[in-house]
This record gives C-alpha cells, structure tokens and sequence, in this order.
C-alpha cells in the first residue's frame, strides 16, 4: 500500500499546496518577528527625522533617480566596511519612507556619504562630476542650483510622515515652509546628503 509520502509526490496538485503551506509558514516565522523587535523598528541613538530642507533634498534625490545608480546599505562585510564604514543598521532607517536601499552600485554606496566631502565639493560635483573627479561617468545636475526647493507641500508630507511614526512638532510642521524659503533644490540635496549616515559616526 503507497504510504502518505508516496501518494504526495505523485499528486502535483496536492505536492503544490502543501509546498504553499509550507513555505507561508516559514516566511511568516521569520517576518512577523522584525515588526516586533526594538532593533528593527527603534530609531538607533541620535537618529533625527528628516528637517525640512533635507526632506526636500531627499525628495529630489528620488526624483532624479540617484538610486538608480547608488545604493544606502552597507553590508556586514570586510570589504564593505573597509570602504564605506560600519554596516548599515535597521534603526538608521526608520525616518525613511521609502527607504533608499537601491540593488545597483553604479556608483559607491552613499549610506556614510555625510561630512565626507565638503559643501563645496558636492556643488561642484553636482554640477559636473568630472570637474572634481576626471574619470566620473556621473551625469551632471546644473539645474538644481536653479531651481527653487519646492516649499508647496512640506507641511503636508511631514504630516503624513508624523502620522507614520516621525515625531514632528507643530511647531517645526508649521515653519517649514520658512526653512526652505531662499533655498535650491541643490541646497536642500547637500543637506541631504551631508547628514546620511551621521547617526553612526563610526567609521573603521
Ligand atoms: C549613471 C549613474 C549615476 C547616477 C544616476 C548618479 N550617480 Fe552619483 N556617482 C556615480 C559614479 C560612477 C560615482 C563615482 C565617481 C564620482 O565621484 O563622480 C558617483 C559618485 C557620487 C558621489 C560621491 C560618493 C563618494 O563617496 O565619493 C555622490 C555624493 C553622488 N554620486 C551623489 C549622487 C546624487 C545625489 C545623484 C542624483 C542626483 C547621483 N549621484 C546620480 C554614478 C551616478
């Protein structure tokens, strides 16, 4: 008589839902956890949500695709670390909605890029890459020191942003839009940049 193994492997409808079930089961027992866990949904120490002018600077980063070509994750490996300082870690993303991970390095990861370089060279370098590193195939963004920082909805995103977790005041919701007065989009992308990865100062 086939036993109940035998009759599994030789019926694919039923091999197939009880493969379902079976992965489910270990997918949820390794995902509901995360939800849970002070590591993965605690902001690390020193973790400020995003001013103003960095929201704004990080909404251009999205919309000019940098991650495209850059990702924010440091893994755990020597040669990661090495280069670009300690390993990523989940409390430094907690501000992040969506989160910049990216899954191609055309360029270096920019996880650690704050206070690496100066304002300065990152103007430069905005402008054109290849004024500061000759051999760059990074595209130029000129027009982002004359554009405005688009000031029209920051009170509305950081509401949704507090809504989701960011602990704004209504002060800081109600003046926003004063801290992005006078400012460029290329001033708030600096800003932006310049405080990645700053929570965890460690660098080797
Ligand atoms: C086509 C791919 C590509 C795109 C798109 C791109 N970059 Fe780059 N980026 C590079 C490459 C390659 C380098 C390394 C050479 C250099 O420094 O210019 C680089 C370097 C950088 C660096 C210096 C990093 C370091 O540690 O030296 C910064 C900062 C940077 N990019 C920011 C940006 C921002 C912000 C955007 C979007 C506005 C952007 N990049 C879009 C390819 C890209």
């Amino acid at each position: 008589m086939a036993s109940g193994h035998d009759r599994i492997e030789k019926n694919i409808g039923l091999m197939i839902i009880l493969v379902i079930i079976t992965v489910s089961i270990g997918g949820l027992v390794q995902i509901v956890p995360l939800f849970f866990q002070h590591s993965t949904t605690e902001a690390v120490a020193g973790l400020q949500p995003y001013s103003p002018l960095r929201l704004a600077g990080r909404d251009v980063y999205i919309r000019e695709g940098c991650y495209l070509c850059h990702s924010q994750m440091i893994r755990p490996f020597r040669a990661e670390t090495e280069r670009y300082g300690h390993y990523s870690v989940a409390g430094e993303y907690v501000y992040d909605r969506p989160f910049q991970w990216g899954s191609k390095r055309t360029g270096p990861d920019l996880a650690r890029v704050g206070g690496r370089y100066s304002d300065d060279w990152h103007r430069v370098h905005m402008h054109n890459p290849r004024d500061v590193v000759p051999e760059s195939i990074m595209p130029g963004y000129p027009w982002l020191e004359e554009t405005a920082a688009d000031a029209s909805a920051i009170r509305k995103k950081m509401e949704v942003l507090r809504m989701l977790g960011a602990p704004y005041s209504d002060q800081e919701i109600e003046n926003a839009p004063a801290a992005l007065e006078g400012k460029t989009e290329l001033d708030a992308l600096v800003a932006y940049l310049q405080e990645l990865g700053t929570a965890i100062k460690m660098r080797r």
